[in-house]
C-alpha cells in the first residue's frame, strides 16, 4: 500500500514564555486533527510537542502536497491558536503568517516534512523534532546516518545500503537545491552542508532504487516573513532498517552532541540536547535546544507509537555534555561566538544602532584604500 506521511508543525503560542506548550491548546489541536480522522480525510494522527512547538505526524493516501491534508493542519493550528489566545499564550499564533488558507500550507509559517512510500513488510520511522534551533541542525546528523560508515555500520555491512546515498540540498537563500552522490561526491556535499547558515539538506534516497530515505522541514520563516518571526523549530522523518539505517544507527549522532544556531532569541550557538519527550521543556536562558525522537511503526498506515526513543539512560552523558557545553558558551555572554554573527542574528537592533550612529562613523588611517560604502562616490 503506498502511504503518504506527513508532520507539519507550528508555534501557535507558548507556555511559560516560549519554553513548551500548554495542555489545552494541544488538546484542541489533537481533537480538530481527529475529526479529520473520523471523516476519513487522514488515516491516523499522532500529536507531539517540543518545546513551544506542535508537530501533527499524520498518514494518509492523498500524496505529498496535498492541499486537502495541508488544511487539515492548518485548521487544526488556527483552532489551536484561539485556545492560546484566550489564555493569553506567549506569541499566540506565531507561526501563521496568514489569516486564510490558500490551498497549499508552504509559505504560510508552519515547518513541513512529507514523503511517499509503498508500506514496507515493517516499516519503522522516526520523527525527530527540535526547538530553539533551524532545520540546518540536521545536516550533521543526516550526514553521519547516511554516509559515515564510522557511525552507520550498515553503509559497509549491508549490501542494500552499499552503493550509497543521495542527499538533496537546498540554498535557503535562493531557493535552488542540488542532488549529490555519496560516497563519490562526499567532500563536495561537505563543502555545502557545513555551511548551516546558507544550506540544509532538504532529503535523502537510497542510490539503488532512488527510494526515499530522509525528509527534512526547511522553511527559513525568517526569510518568507521579511521579519523575525520565530525560529524554525525544524522536524525530520527517517526511515530505518532493511536498507536504511537501523534505529540504533540513526539515533547514534544524537550520543555526541554538537552546536547548532537558535537558543535564546533565535541568536545563539548552543548544543543540541537529545531528550525524552517530558525533558523537552527549555528554559535555561531559553535552552539549551532540545530535541525528541518519536519512533513509530505504521502498520497498514496506522502509526503504532510513538515510542519516546530518547529516553533510554545511555543518552544521559550526552545530556550531561550538552550542559557542559552550554556552560562554556554561556560564558562568553553577548559575545561572539555564543551570540551569533551580526547576518544571522534574528532579532537585531544593530541596523538601528548603525543608523543612529552613522554620521559618529569617523575614517581611520588603517594604511589601506579607503573603502567607499554605497552611495559614495569614488574621488
Ligand atoms: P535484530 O537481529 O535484533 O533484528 O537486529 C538487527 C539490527 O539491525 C540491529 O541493528
Ligand atoms: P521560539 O522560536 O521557540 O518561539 O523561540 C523564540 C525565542 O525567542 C527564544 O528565546
Ligand atoms: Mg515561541
Ligand atoms: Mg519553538
Amino acid at each position: 500500500m503506498k502511504i503518504t506521511l506527513s508532520v507539519i508543525k507550528a508555534d501557535i503560542g507558548g507556555f511559560v514564555g516560549h519554553s513548551s506548550v500548554h495542555p489545552e491548546v494541544l488538546n484542541r489541536v489533537k481533537e480538530v486533527a481527529l475529526e479529520a480522522k473520523d471523516n476519513g480525510i487522514i488515516k491516523d494522527v499522532s500529536v507531539l510537542a517540543c518545546g513551544d512547538d506542535i508537530a501533527l505526524v499524520m498518514t494518509h493516501t492523498k500524496g505529498i502536497d496535498s492541499s486537502e491534508i495541508h488544511e487539515v493542519a492548518w485548521n487544526a493550528f488556527k483552532e489551536g491558536t484561539e485556545v492560546a489566545k484566550k489564555l493569553k499564550m506567549y506569541g499566540a499564533g506565531q507561526d501563521l503568517l496568514s489569516d486564510a488558507f490558500s490551498g497549499n500550507i508552504k509559505g504560510m509559517g508552519p515547518g513541513i516534512a512529507e514523503m511517499e512510500f509503498e508500506e514496507r513488510k515493517s516499516e519503522p520511522v522516526i520523527v525527530f523534532f527540535a526547538d530553539k534551533t533551524s532545520p540546518s541542525a540536521w545536516n550533521l546528523p543526516l550526514y553521519e546516518m547516511f554516509a559515515d560508515p564510522m557511525n552507520t555500520a550498515g553503509l559497509v555491512i549491508d549490501p542494500s545500503m552499499h552503493e550509497g546515498f543521495i542527499f538533496e540540498v537546498l540554498d535557503v537563500y535562493t531557493g535552488m537545491s542540488i542532488k549529490l552522490n555519496t560516497p563519490e561526491e562526499l567532500y563536495d556535499l561537505l563543502v555545502f552542508i557545513g555551511a548551516t547558515s546558507r544550506y540544509c539538506v532538504k532529503a535523502v534516497y537510497r542510490k539503488k532504487d532512488r527510494e526515499i530515505a530522509a525528509v527534512a522541514s526547511t522553511q527559513k520563516l525568517s526569510l518568507m516573513a521579511g521579519r523575525y518571526v520565530g525560529k524554525d523549530d525544524p522536524v525530520l522523518i527517517v526511515r530505518c532498517q532493511s536498507g536504511f539505517p537501523a534505529v540504533g544507527e540513526v539515533l547514534e549522532p544524537f550520543a555526541r552532541p554538537w552546536f547548532v544556531e537558535g537558543w535564546m532569541r533565535g541568536s545563539h550557538t548552543g548544543p543540541l540536547m537529545p531528550v525524552s519527550f517530558s525533558q523537552a521543556k527549555p528554559t535555561r536562558f531559553d535552552g539549551p535546544p532540545r530535541v525528541i525522537a518519536a519512533g513509530y511503526q505504521i502498520c497498514e498506515g496506522e502509526l503504532i507509537g510513538p515510542s519516546d526513543l530518547f529516553d533510554d539512560p545511555a543518552f544521559d552523558q550526552a545530556r550531561l555534555d550538552a550542559s557542559l557545553m552550554a556552560n562554556y558558551l554561556r560564558r562568553q555572554g553577548i559575545f561572539e561566538p555564543h551570540r551569533l554573527p551580526p547576518e544571522e542574528m534574528e532579532y537585531t537592533t544593530l541596523p538601528k544602532v548603525l543608523e543612529k550612529l552613522k554620521d559618529r562613523f569617523k575614517l581611520v588611517d588603517t594604511g589601506r584604500p579607503k573603502i567607499h560604502t554605497e552611495g559614495e562616490v569614488a574621488e
